[in-house]
């Protein structure tokens, strides 16, 4: 540990020890290690709780979540604080709007919910990175979740202005935050350094006092909750509904020999990677799991209760045999869907809770209207490449190599790498990438002409076209950072050199792109310049942007946006970044629209970055209902879909950590309108 680290550590425990004596609250939330249970209030206390990412809602939408949530029966809910949404670059932070935690935290309390608090710092969640910021990754072989000094100073700093935020949200404090969990499914990672967990363990008994109960959760396996659990906090299991119950919370047990049984990820679904089969868990073993750990007294979250999307670019990633990046809809088959409709999954799970304890009275609130606008033809209106006064107002850098994303110090997105054919090629000559090093995905134009694509772990070498002194881009981009595993010091851009040919290309111009922020200040909506309308050529492949507007005449409601015949890409509505589509891949379909986001006087102005081409007809379509189960094409490799996690394994873990889910690939969901 550093001095500073010391220091503020210091600070904090002198300020305890005075308040310690202080503070003398009548709520209390403790383990009663005799009967085996929480004790809320001095009562004997057994949680039902749902999972529940304020970051992937718009805050607009939390309080009917939360509602929903609670006329379910619930009586708490799970949250994870994922840090780079708070502190996207180093030192920045962000607390309002969607990022607004306390809010968040105030409109629970007002519902009636408690609140089970997972602040990381790692927190997995199938979000990019894992919650972790990328810029961790400027300082060079940094290992995170570990206690390697660079890492944990900045966790240091992090937990500084985080935890007092949450600290008066504590039960003890009259907030409704009841526990705490320290890191996140520790044991899965191949570090195991309990160095790190007791100095988490410092910085949080420092900030949020000796009384609140801390925990750890881990998959149900002896090595994970050997490495993943450290005295002082109360072990925990996750696990899924094909596990043996009985036998899951005899391995808890080994752990904590007396204390409530808690499963802090029962699995209501699952996620999908793009190019998989659709994922799901069935409804009614679901509902027979659920009751059979209510009946043996345990205190249950369902992961996910309420999913939501990955908005934007904060999708996470799988890397076990190869790179997977995980979908825009985080809908997880959950129990409320990706728009917060009820679901005969969730009518289920209240009628066995309504065996365990009362549910409050009155009618579960509706799905949220929807409204099939149906289509809108969009027109082209330029590429990136002639767009870069616009794109990249920070202008390029020159190297000689190739530098990545955190080098050039943009995390997310999309950004340009420029060099000039160091030689004429008298035939289609192998572009190559030789240490697989193109992170995620490059399109590859040369003077304007679309080559095609370079994909990590799948596609290492393109033929190109050309001749001397041509300008080659490749458009690189970052489709999510592994947020699980061994893997998650996942760099962006291009690591390492290419070839063309034998020869390493150098000399490159390398621009950053700041596409959301061209986008949110009304381009190209904005513009009177218009690209020529098709000039009946077909339209051309490789990257492009195209815009239209829906007129919503007076409706502004939730609506599902589909790219029939589309490849892959981004759209954004009125400047808003609603994430990525894949239809040639699929499982996912269609881009949830929360209906906010319209206007319903003015046009809403539709805006899509199309990578690799368009339909003859660029037209997009509103529909009143999602397709999330439509696999059209897989990525290459050798794992396909068959092979995916039976139970989630990261090979450099050797740990197998989720029980497996078992899912039913073709059932539709029933959503109660
Ligand atoms: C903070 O986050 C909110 C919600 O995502 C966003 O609207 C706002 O622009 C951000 N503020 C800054 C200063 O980046
Ligand atoms: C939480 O809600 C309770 C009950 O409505 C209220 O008494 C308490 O003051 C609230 N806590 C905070 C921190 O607002
Ligand atoms: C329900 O669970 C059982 C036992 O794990 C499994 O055999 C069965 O296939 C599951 N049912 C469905 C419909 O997924
Ligand atoms: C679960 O495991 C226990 C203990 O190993 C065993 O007795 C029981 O039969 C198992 N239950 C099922 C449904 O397999
Ligand atoms: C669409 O873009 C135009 C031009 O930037 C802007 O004036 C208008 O307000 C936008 N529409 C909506 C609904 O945001
Ligand atoms: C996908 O879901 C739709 C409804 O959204 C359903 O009608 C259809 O049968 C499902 N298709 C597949 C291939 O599972």
């Amino acid at each position: 540990m550093t001095v500073k680290i010391l220091f503020v550590l210091a600070v904090n425990f002198a300020y305890l020890a005075v308040k310690g004596n202080l503070v003398d609250g009548d709520q209390t939330f403790s383990i009663d290690y005799k009967n085996n249970c929480f004790l809320k209030d001095g009562k004997p206390f057994q949680y039902i709780s749902g999972s529940i990412h304020y970051s992937r809602i718009p805050h607009y939408y939390w309080k009917d979540r939360l509602v929903k949530m609670y006329m379910a029966g619930l009586n708490a809910v799970q949250i994870y604080v994922p840090w780079n949404f708070h502190e996207p670059v180093k030192g920045e932070y962000n607390f309002s709007g969607d990022r607004d935690l306390v809010h968040f935290l105030d409109l629970a309390n007002q519902t009636g919910l408690l609140v089970i608090l997972r602040p990381g710092p790692y927190i997995c969640a199938e979000w990019e990175m894992g919650g972790l910021p990328a810029w961790l990754l400027e300082t060079p072989n940094i290992l995170l979740r570990s206690s390697d000094t660079d890492y944990l100073q900045a966790v240091c700093n992090w937990m500084n202005i985080l935890l007092p935020k949450v600290k008066p949200w504590l039960y003890s404090n009259k907030g409704n935050i009841i526990s705490v969990q320290v890191e996140n499914e520790y044991g899965s990672y191949h570090a195991c350094d309990y160095n790190y967990m007791r100095t988490l363990r410092t910085i949080f008994r420092s900030f949020l006092g000796a009384d609140t109960l801390l925990f750890t959760t881990d998959g149900d396996t002896e090595r994970a909750l050997s490495c993943g659990s450290l005295q002082g906090l109360y072990a925990t299991i996750d696990f899924g509904t094909d596990t043996n119950i009985t036998k899951a919370f005899r391995l808890q047990r080994r752990f904590e020999p007396h204390g409530p049984l808690v499963n802090s990820e029962f699995y209501t679904g699952w996620l999908d990677h793009w190019g998989e089969v659709h994922a799901g868990v069935d409804k009614w073993n679901v509902s027979k799991a659920l009751r059979e750990m209510l009946a043996l007294g345990a205190s249950v979250n369902m992961y996910m209760f309420e999913g939501g999307t990955n908005f934007g670019y904060w999708n996470g990633a799988d890397h076990d045999t190869r790179f997977r990046s995980v979908v825009t809809s985080y809908d997880y088959d959950a129990p409320l869907t990706e728009a917060g409709d009820p679901t005969e999954k969730l009518l289920l799970i209240r009628d066995v809770i309504k065996q365990f304890r009362d549910v409050p009275a009155g009618p579960m609130p509706p799905a949220t209207p929807k409204f099939a606008y149906g289509f809108v033809t969009l027109g082209k209106v330029g590429n990136i490449p002639s767009l870069l006064d616009l794109f990249s107002p920070q202008g390029l850098i020159k190297s000689q190599y190739l530098l990545t994303f955190e080098e050039m110090k943009q995390y997310y997105g999309y950004m340009l790498y420029r060099t000039k054919l160091p030689r004429e090629l008298w035939e289609p000559t192998p572009l190559i990438s030789p240490l697989n090093g193109v992170h995620d995905r490059a399109y590859v134009t040369i003077n304007g002409v679309f080559q095609g694509i370079l994909e990590r772990d799948t596609a290492l070498v393109l033929k190109v076209s050309g001749k001397q002194g041509d300008t080659m881009d490749l458009l690189v981009e970052n489709m999510g950072r592994v947020n699980f595993g061994s893997k998650i010091n996942d760099h962006k851009g291009i690591l390492g050199d290419l070839l063309l040919g034998s020869d390493v290309l150098t000399n490159w111009e390398i621009y950053t792109l700041d596409l959301d922020g061209a986008i949110a200040g009304g381009w190209p909506h904005s513009e009177a310049r218009r690209f020529p309308p098709a000039d009946g050529r077909g339209p051309p492949a490789g990257p492009m942007f195209y815009m239209g507007t829906l007129k919503s005449n007076g409706v502004a409601r939730d609506t599902f946006l589909q790219l029939k015949d589309w490849s892959k890409g981004q759209v954004w509505i009125n400047g808003v970044n609603l994430g990525r589509y894949w239809s040639s891949r699929g499982p996912q379909q269609s881009l949830y629209v929360p209906g906010p986001l319209l206007s319903a006087t003015q046009p809403n102005n539709i805006t899509v970055l199309e990578l690799e081409g368009a339909p003859e007809c660029p037209r997009v379509l509103f529909m009143d209902r999602p397709h999330l189960n439509r696999t059209v094409g897989r990525s290459g490799g050798s794992a396909g879909v068959g092979s995916r996690h039976p139970g989630r394994r990261d090979p450099g873990d050797g740990v197998s950590v989720h029980g497996h889910v078992e899912r039913t690939t073709h059932r539709e969901r029933s959503i109660l309108l």
